[in-house]
């Protein structure tokens, strides 16, 4: 069952005609349910501009989107904001966590937000802390953990309501690999647990060989598609491939660990 169809989706910055650039073309994806995908390309490419139009943050210039039944490209803003509460889920490369909150209350935010009553809440606290290995530290301030842990706060934060869909933006673009390795394998075995749909963004082929299919995009294009088999090290392998026929900035190169 597909969850995610975007339909000939392009994006045209700036106003004035000698300014436009178009940042993505024509451009077609189709996610099914419980999929966990991940974006890459050269700096530049499109894959921010995509993620944005997908989780609504942006508008295309044209083209369709529709998630989980609702044609999200002509919805009204209040109903946007609404469906983007409800449905959606978001993990950044800087965690955007509230200093002034504990990491319990900052993971419980999105209930809070949707009136959630608070039984209700800690049962969920307690279940979606003990996925992530970060039950210990509920009660601890944002600058008393780890990056790792303070991005297994995010993830917990971004699954909390279960939403249909969760966007990561360089999940691991701020963590050195041993907590890499920590946030992507509880990304993955929350992933199996709750059969979430997840669309990552990233530079890094060590954190892309835990998605089941990683797309390739080019000067605002689709340039590949590749899919997991049965093990991560050759997908990883299969991903440095397609990365050197991409060509693109060096810098877009991570160091490899594995
Ligand atoms: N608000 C904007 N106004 C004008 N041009 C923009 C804007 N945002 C992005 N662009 C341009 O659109 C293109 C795609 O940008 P985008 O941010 O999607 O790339 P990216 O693949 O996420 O790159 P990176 O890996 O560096 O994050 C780039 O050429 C960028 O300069
Ligand atoms: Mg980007």
């Amino acid at each position: 069952m597909s969850i995610l169809t975007a339909e000939n989706l392009s994006m045209v910055y700036g106003s004035k005609s000698s300014m436009q650039y178009e940042a993505l073309q024509h451009f077609n994806l189709t996610v099914s349910s419980g999929e966990f995908i991940g974006i890459m390309g050269p700096s530049g490419s499109g894959k921010t501009t995509l993620l944005n139009l997908l989780s609504t943050i942006d508008t295309p210039t044209s083209g369709k989107i529709n998630i989980n039944g609702s044609t999200i490209t002509s919805l009204a803003k209040n109903k946007l904001a609404k469906f983007r509460r409800k449905e959606m889920g978001f993990i950044f490369q800087d965690y955007n966590l509230l200093d002034t909150l504990t990491i319990g209350e900052n993971i419980l935010l999105p209930l809070t937000l949707n009136k959630v009553k608070v039984k209700e809440m800690e049962k969920r606290l307690v279940i979606v802390t003990k996925q992530l290995g970060i039950d210990a530290i509920i009660h601890k301030r944002i600058y008393e953990v780890s990056g790792g842990q303070m991005q297994r706060a995010a993830i917990a934060r971004a699954i909390i309501h279960d939403p249909t869909i969760i966007f990561a933006d360089e999940p691991t673009g701020n963590l050195d690999s041993k907590a890499s390795l920590q946030v992507m394998e509880s990304l993955s075995k929350l992933q199996e647990v709750r059969k979430t749909t997840t669309l990552m963004v990233t530079h890094d082929p060590f954190a892309a060989s835990f998605c089941g299919r990683v797309i390739f995009i080019k000067d605002g294009k689709l340039f590949n598609e590749i899919h997991r088999g049965d093990n991560r090290q050759t997908f990883f392998q299969d991903i440095l491939n397609v990365q050197s026929l991409l060509g693109g900035n060096m810098d877009d190169f991570q160091t490899i660990r594995i």
